[in-house]
């Protein structure tokens, strides 16, 4: 497949903002380790941070699904999948099982679904739409490929002020019918994405209490491919 390259404009404080988004590459790293330090802050356990072995396996085994923001020329953000083959009638999975530990070694070239193994944003350019944009432009990853389904597992950080009087479930379905908002759950549902299953144990971290919500977003152009 081709690159991916975007170049727009988004607005921050009513003012028009350059952005690209593109393929990240080895010369992207350092910056790429600076935003996950700054976007998983102790308890969120250090030793799930990226390191250079993890990010050579994305460049090099699926690059389509390395993708990267930059606003005014300044690394944001960052995406990133790998393909996998996802049967519906077994959704249980960890995080750590799918993603290969984030090495993705488990990449399968021609698996039907793109799961998500990370998306993050410089805290000092949140909520200015370049999550969900980068969000979107893997839609385009995934619809480009021919590929079922975008699908992976939303931590849920709000989660720990309720868990000790509401199951998970019943968490994720008040973000879901927007009684509570969650920092992750309620970005992901903004972007199109729909719950499947959640699951525990999905990934260390304590404030989602180690549990992950499945959520996918359908290629709309392989709805009779379910
Ligand atoms: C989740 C994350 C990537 C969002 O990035 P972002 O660029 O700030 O998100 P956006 O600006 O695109 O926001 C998209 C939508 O989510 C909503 N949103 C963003 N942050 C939110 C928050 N903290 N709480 C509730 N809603 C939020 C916005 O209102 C927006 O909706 P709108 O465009 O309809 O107004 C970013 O907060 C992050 O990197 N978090 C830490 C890493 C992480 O937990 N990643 C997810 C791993 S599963």
């Amino acid at each position: 497949m081709a690159a991916y390259r975007k170049e727009f404009y988004i607005y921050s404080q009513d003012r028009p903002v350059p952005v690209v988004i593109r393929n990240y590459r080895e010369e992207d790293f350092e910056g790429m380790f600076g935003i996950q330090q700054a976007c998983f802050p102790p308890p969120f356990p250090s030793e799930l941070w990226w390191n250079r072995e993890q990010l050579i396996n994305h460049v090099t085994l699926f690059p389509e699904g390395a993708l990267c923001v930059e606003v005014n020329g300044r690394l944001a953000g960052s995406m990133t999948g790998l393909r996998v083959d996802f049967d519906p009638a077994h959704p249980d999975h960890t995080w750590a099982e799918v993603t290969d530990e984030g090495y993705i070694r488990s990449h399968k070239p021609d698996g039907n679904t793109l799961y998500v193994v990370d998306i993050s944003v410089d805290p000092a350019y949140r909520k200015l739409g370049l999550g969900k944009w980068l969000m979107f432009s893997m839609y385009e990853v995934v619809v480009q490929l021919g590929l079922d389904r975008l699908l992976g597992g939303g931590r849920m950080p709000g989660y720990h002020t309720y868990a000790d009087n509401m199951s998970a479930e019943k968490y994720v379905q008040a973000v879901v019918e927007g009684r509570l908002k969650d920092p992750v759950l309620t970005f992901l549902l903004r972007c199109g994405r729909t719950p499947v299953k959640v699951v525990s144990g999905y990934l260390e971290d304590e404030e989602s209490r180690n549990y992950g919500t499945l959520m996918e977003w359908r290629n709309p152009f392989r709805s009779s491919g379910r």
